[in-house]
């Protein structure tokens, strides 16, 4: 069976990744901070011997390195970049409350570094890391998942550190599917819609499930022709 890897597979959208594909017969390495501690991953590790923990925080590149070290003899078919952080509470509480230093006349430069190394630059240095692991798998597929906030055409007001680096993180993406054009490795960005977890809050339409199934199913229906697209959990194009 293919093999996933998925950062931030503790809890919301990474864990429901993990808890479908490995319904679906998949190997799945769950990557996350603190495997340990997640315990809804870990009560889906117990009944399923096909789910392989492993530490990573994204923010180190140590981190990275030191996993895709211990993984280099693993085939991975799909990498999934979940892991993200939105600065500061979940995006239905009120701009006002949850807004660390994202709002125009309150920037906080650290806050914003923060945001801008677990969103963008993160992504970034796990695919180049993983890209040998791709190269020995059957699908060759590396799935970002951002946000429609970050469409520079439907920009709208606040969350400046959140929106920026989701935008970054698709130009990033854009550039480095002609990197990878040669390899065949597919390379695009995921919008997974408004769902409810800890970031997207009790207000958000969506579920996790439904997201997720919409998300695996865009991803079964890649190919190399998709690669460098924004693309929704319904598969249908994001404007830039
Ligand atoms: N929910 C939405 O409505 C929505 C909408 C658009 C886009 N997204 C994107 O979807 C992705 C998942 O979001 P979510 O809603 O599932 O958020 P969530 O419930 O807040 O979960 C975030 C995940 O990211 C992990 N993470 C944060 N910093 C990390 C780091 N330095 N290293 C490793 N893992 C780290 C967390 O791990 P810990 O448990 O260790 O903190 C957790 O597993 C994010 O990229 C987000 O931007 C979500």
């Amino acid at each position: 069976m293919p093999t996933l890897l998925i950062t931030g597979a503790s809890r919301g959208l990474g864990l429901e990744f993990v808890r479908q594909y490995t319904a679906d017969g998949w190997n799945v390495i769950a990557a996350c901070r603190q495997p340990a501690q997640a315990d809804k991953l870990q009560a889906l590790i117990a009944k399923y011997k096909t789910i392989r923990a492993e530490t990573l925080d994204v923010a180190r590149p140590n981190s990275i390195n030191a996993l895709a070290e211990r993984l280099k003899d693993a085939a991975v078919d799909v990498l999934i970049n979940n892991a993200g952080v939105f600065s500061g509470g979940s995006f239905s509480g009120s701009a006002t409350k949850v807004d660390h230093g994202q709002k125009f006349g309150t920037i906080n430069p650290e806050e914003w570094d923060k945001v801008l190394r677990i969103n963008t630059i993160a992504p970034i240095l796990m695919i180049q890391a993983f890209v040998p692991h791709l190269l020995k798998g059957q699908e060759r597929k590396a799935v970002n998942i951002t946000s429609r906030m970050g469409s520079i055409e439907e920009m709208g007001a606040d969350y400046i550190a959140y929106r920026t680096s989701k935008a970054a993180l698709n130009a990033a993406m854009r550039t480095i599917a002609h990197d990878l054009k040669e390899q065949k490795i597919t390379v695009i960005n995921l919008h997974p819609g408004w769902v409810k977890t800890d970031m997207g809050g009790p207000e958000a339409p969506l579920d996790a499930e439904n997201s997720i199934t919409g998300m695996r199913k865009v991803i079964a229906g890649l190919t190399p022709k998709d690669s460098s697209r924004f693309l929704g959990y319904d598969g249908k194009t994001i404007p830039w």
